[in-house]
């Protein structure tokens, strides 16, 4: 696990958005998996400029969402599928076809879970996983407990996420209470994950995923066991972190990040 740490939100998520940039760049053909949130809308509109303004293509590439809520059809504007077709799909040159998402509305939770498993495999594996991170330290919906080599399933919503989410529906109370989301281990399985953090309040979660004990209870921090993940933080969300000077030394020194300067 590397964690990088930049001044701004916004240089945050253009970092992120640099960096898929450049695995289409070598991979057009790439298997990206995405999440939702409002820190990914950010780096959504990069990804739309870029494909604007440098001709980014993404007529290959395939894509797997983390999660979807369970009960929400797609015309839903709180489901995942309405936000990705919304925030990216509609607005750069990838077909509709390649992406793929839990469907919500499936009513066998288990088959619909083996399908998108089987779909991840059948089109070769993530090849880059985009991660946020909720207040319950989830990625994807995996609350806490999830066992650390999970699979696809349905997950009740713990209150901290329900809190957190619930602003984007009206009346709160709809949202629903359940979703389907890949596993833990599902997505320790992509061959290179990124995760991104803004904002203060994300402070006290990153510390604990990133520098606390690899546990259940914090889903992130399963991260740790994966050879090559990246953490990108602003200052805000780094504010906890005991060895945040070791961090900023790194993204100075190591060449990887060189073209990212
Ligand atoms: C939801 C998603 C997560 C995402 C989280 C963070 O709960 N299921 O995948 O990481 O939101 O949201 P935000 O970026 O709005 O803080």
């Amino acid at each position: 696990m590397e964690v990088i740490i930049r001044p701004t939100a916004d240089e945050a998520a253009e970092l992120t958005s640099r960096i898929i940039k450049k695995s289409i760049l070598e991979k057009p053909n790439l298997v990206l998996g995405l999440a939702t949130g409002g820190t990914m809308e950010v780096v959504y509109d990069k990804l739309v400029c870029a494909h604007k303004e440098d001709n980014l293509d993404f007529s290959l590439c395939r894509t797997f969402n983390l999660d979807e809520y369970i009960g929400l059809p797609v015309e839903d504007k709180n489901s995942y599928r309405y936000y990705m077709n919304k925030n990216l799909f509609s607005r750069i040159n990838i077909d509709i076809r390649n992406t793929y998402l839990p469907n919500g509305m499936a009513e066998n939770y288990t088959a619909e879970s083996k399908k998108y498993e089987r779909l991840i495999r059948e089109n070769g594996g993530i090849d880059l996983q985009l991660l946020g991170i909720g207040r319950s330290g989830h990625i994807g919906f995996n609350e806490p407990l999830s066992a650390l080599q999970s699979r696809t399933r349905e997950k009740a919503l713990t209150p901290v996420t329900i809190e957190q989410n619930e602003i984007y529906f009206e009346p709160p109370e709809s949202m629903p209470k359940r979703a389907f989301t890949m596993g833990i281990g599902t997505i320790l399985d992509a061959r290179k994950i990124v995760l991104l953090a803004t904002g203060e309040g994300k402070a006290g979660i990153i510390a604990k995923a990133v520098e606390g004990p690899v546990t259940s209870m914090i889903s992130a921090s399963a991260l740790q066991l994966h050879p090559k993940t990246t953490i990108i933080v602003d200052e805000s969300a780094a504010k906890n972190l005991e060895e945040k000077e070791y961090y900023h030394w790194l993204f100075e020194n190591e060449p990887e990040w060189d073209e990212y300067k």
